[in-house]
């Protein structure tokens, strides 16, 4: 047993993976400034494409989650040069120009499903065989959605069940084609389009509400012409890509996690300079202004069209939100904090359309509603979401965290202001995304 930033942390379970608990004592304030690691999101997109390419790109700044650690050893193992400075975030990758080598072993993903997904895309041109595998959790979620128009592009995958990985993908000439996916998916329109990058003639993906835009972006930064009108995107075939030097944005999901701590201190004061403020990916923060938060916009500026930020967040008397709608899919990473301050606020928080939530890492509806209740707050479940109603007090509890890195940081913010001491069983998932997140709470928590 060992002191932890956050009170005792042990390992458990003796003869499967170690699992870590946290004790999280409540703290009376967060404040102070940070910076955070790249995000997650443009990380793999840009490693992607970086391998793609023809030419050395350094990516700065690179995600250190294990996420885009099993992107990076994916692209290793068909053939690109990859050079990891852990020290200095540095990521230098040595583009294929184009051409991958079959690798000689499965592709595993880990946890990691932007990894399964979009480099489904990416081999599905590629003229040879491979296996891409993950985790349990990852062989449990839905991946007809990436398979169904690679297929119609001209790629052959054989799934487990029609559904689930292991993914045997026999790549090779794919042709442009209009897909209209049925899900709102930022990793189907990426897998889709970085298909449609290597395939003959036009690709154009319509989205059924606008997701995030990275892949739009960072194809672009790499020299490809992208069009774009309202929800739908096109890409021509055949385009080249070239190395690029880039800065990784401050991961905007990773920083919700301090904005929601920081939201529910009436003395809180909290700055995250450096991040990722893409209107794709920032609308937590409107959220928490139209709760009665004070979210300020200190500096803005854009690299590579994605625009970068200092934010200062302090509280504010917390009314009540409904999140539904296109804002659902926009804020999907989020939920699971906003749910967890939502027994904090006067009115509660409402979530609708979000049924996506229960194929993420984790079923993140029946998770949220099963740790709420551990510490004490009532909460509604439904199958698109939940209400959280306000006005509640929470007592420490047990988190079953289920190896979810989003649950596990979602209930320690929860724990921050609940009364007594909460155990995060099996914290160490939040390394996923977000391995410094205990180290930098610790530095903005006051006791
Ligand atoms: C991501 C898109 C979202 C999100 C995931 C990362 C991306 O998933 O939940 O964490 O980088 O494109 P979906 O595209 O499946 O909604």
């Amino acid at each position: 047993m060992e002191e932890g930033f956050f009170g005792k942390t042990a390992a458990r379970d003796a003869h499967g993976p170690v699992q870590m608990r946290k004790v999280i004592e409540p703290v009376s304030n967060v404040i102070g400034a940070i910076r955070l690691p790249g995000d997650k999101s443009i990380s793999h997109r840009y490693a992607m494409l970086a391998a793609l390419a023809d030419g050395t790109s350094r990516l700065h700044n690179y995600s250190t989650g294990a996420d885009c650690a099993s992107t990076l050893a994916c692209l290793r193992s068909l053939g690109a040069t990859i050079e990891h400075d852990k020290t200095q975030h540095i990521v230098t990758i040595g583009g294929r120009a184009g051409h991958f080598a079959p690798p000689t072993e499965h592709l595993d993903c880990g946890n990691s499903g932007s990894t399964m997904r979009m480099l489904a895309g990416v081999l599905a041109a590629q003229p040879f065989e491979c296996v891409l595998t993950g985790d349990a959790s990852l062989t449990r979620r839905p991946m007809g959605r990436v398979v169904r128009p690679l297929r119609q592009m001209g790629a052959r995958i054989e799934t487990s069940d029609g559904e689930r990985a292991p993914l045997r993908l026999h790549g090779g000439r794919l042709t442009g084609m209009e897909y209209r996916p049925e899900v709102a998916s930022a990793q189907v329109k990426s897998a889709v389009l970085f298909a449609g990058l290597q395939a003959e003639g036009e690709t154009i993906v319509e989205e059924p509400v606008r997701t995030r835009d990275h892949s739009e972006l960072a194809l672009r930064a790499f020299g490809a012409r992208v069009e774009r009108s309202r929800n739908r995107v096109s890409i021509q075939g055949g385009q080249k890509l070239h190395a690029v030097e880039a800065l990784m944005p401050g991961d905007a999901s990773s920083a919700s996690f301090f904005f929601c701590a920081a939201a529910i201190f009436p003395e809180s004061n909290l700055v995250v300079e450096g991040v990722l403020m893409n209107p794709t990916r920032a609308s937590l923060l409107d959220v928490l202004s139209a709760l009665g938060a004070k979210a300020k916009v200190l500096q803005l500026e854009e690299q590579n069209g994605e625009l970068i930020g200092t934010v200062k967040v302090e509280s504010g008397d917390l009314r009540g939100a409904l999140v539904e709608g296109a804002q659902s899919a926009a804020l999907i990473d989020e939920l699971p904090v906003l749910a967890a301050i939502a027994p904090y606020t006067r009115d509660g928080i409402e979530v609708r359309d979000a049924r996506e939530l229960r194929v993420k890492e984790s079923d993140r509806i029946a998770l949220v509603a099963k740790n709420l209740r551990a510490m004490g707050a009532e909460v509604e479940e439904r199958e698109d979401g939940f209400t959280v109603p306000g006005g509640q007090r929470l007592h420490g509890g047990e988190i079953d965290t289920a190896g979810d890195h989003r649950i596990a940081m979602a209930f320690t913010v929860a724990a921050l202001r609940a009364s007594g001491a909460t155990t995060i069983d099996g914290a160490e998932a939040a390394s996923v995304s977000f391995p410094e997140f205990y180290e930098l709470l610790d530095l903005v928590v006051e006791r």
